[in-house]
């Protein structure tokens, strides 16, 4: 499991550390309360959770899925919504199989620290992927590619970011547009709303659509936020 150590959507840990501090503060203020204390201990959990997801669970998941996928030979690679290229990276037992992966991405810092074109080149420049990644500022709703280019499309984490929903929907069907007959997709995504894209996938022409919840390792400080992995072949 080859992993990097930047946190996914950073403000997400304010969201448990800010309350667990200010309760902390006002404890120190007004006198030691149990239910507070209580309270504080939990949000710490669920942010000590929370990173746990980010820069370990979220690549116990990738590492089974890529386990679970097979390549044809000479394979064409897209990673929409690339970020740091944590999802590509675990590819890296599977490189003889593989002509090309494309990471695209449009690099916001607030879906993932240090995000830039330039970070993620010099982590794959180090990989044993070397030389067959290309990264490519593009947006998954408009992208730079021709019809039916690649044999595997993968994203994790990208789509909840694209609101409203109706957006989704475009930008799965663009990831259609892009993928070639026969293809596979595999989606991670982040809530229980990912269960619509099933519908919205099978009406774009994919068969098998099957989803499952990701367990622990994809809680995102809670069971009430877990990630789903969807995979679906054309
Ligand atoms: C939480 S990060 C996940 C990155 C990587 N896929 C991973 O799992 O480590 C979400 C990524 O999606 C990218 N992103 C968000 N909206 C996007 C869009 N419309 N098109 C392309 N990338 C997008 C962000 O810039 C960010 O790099």
């Amino acid at each position: 499991m080859k992993s990097i150590k930047e946190m996914d959507a950073p403000i997400g840990l304010a969201f448990f550390f800010g309350p667990a501090l200010i309760i902390v503060i006002v404890l120190l203020i007004n006198g030691f309360n149990t239910i507070s204390a209580i309270m504080a201990l939990l949000l710490i959990l669920c942010g000590l959770k929370y990173m746990h997801t980010s820069i370990i669970g979220k690549y116990k998941i990738m590492e089974i899925i890529v386990d679970n996928t097979q390549l044809k030979s000479n394979s064409k690679i897209l990673d929409a919504g690339c970020g740091h290229g944590a999802f590509m990276l675990q590819f890296n037992k599977k490189t003889a199989s593989i002509s090309e992966i494309v990471g695209i991405d449009i690099w916001s810092n607030k879906d993932q620290g240090n995000n830039s074109i330039e970070a993620t080149q010099k982590i794959m420049d180090s990989s044993s992927l070397a030389g067959k990644v290309k990264l490519k500022t593009a947006n998954i709703l408009d992208m730079p590619f021709s019809n039916n280019e690649f044999d595997l499309i993968i994203s994790s984490l990208v789509l909840h970011n694209i609101k409203p929903f109706e957006k989704r929907k475009e930008a799965l069907a663009e990831l259609a547009k892009v993928q070639k007959q026969k293809g596979e997709l595999v989606i991670m995504d982040i809530g229980f709303e990912t269960s619509k894209y099933v519908p919205v996938l099978e009406h774009l022409g994919y068969q098998n659509v099957s989803i499952a919840n990701a367990g622990y390792n994809g809680w995102w400080g809670t069971p009430m936020v877990p990630t789903f992995v969807i995979t679906a072949s054309k």
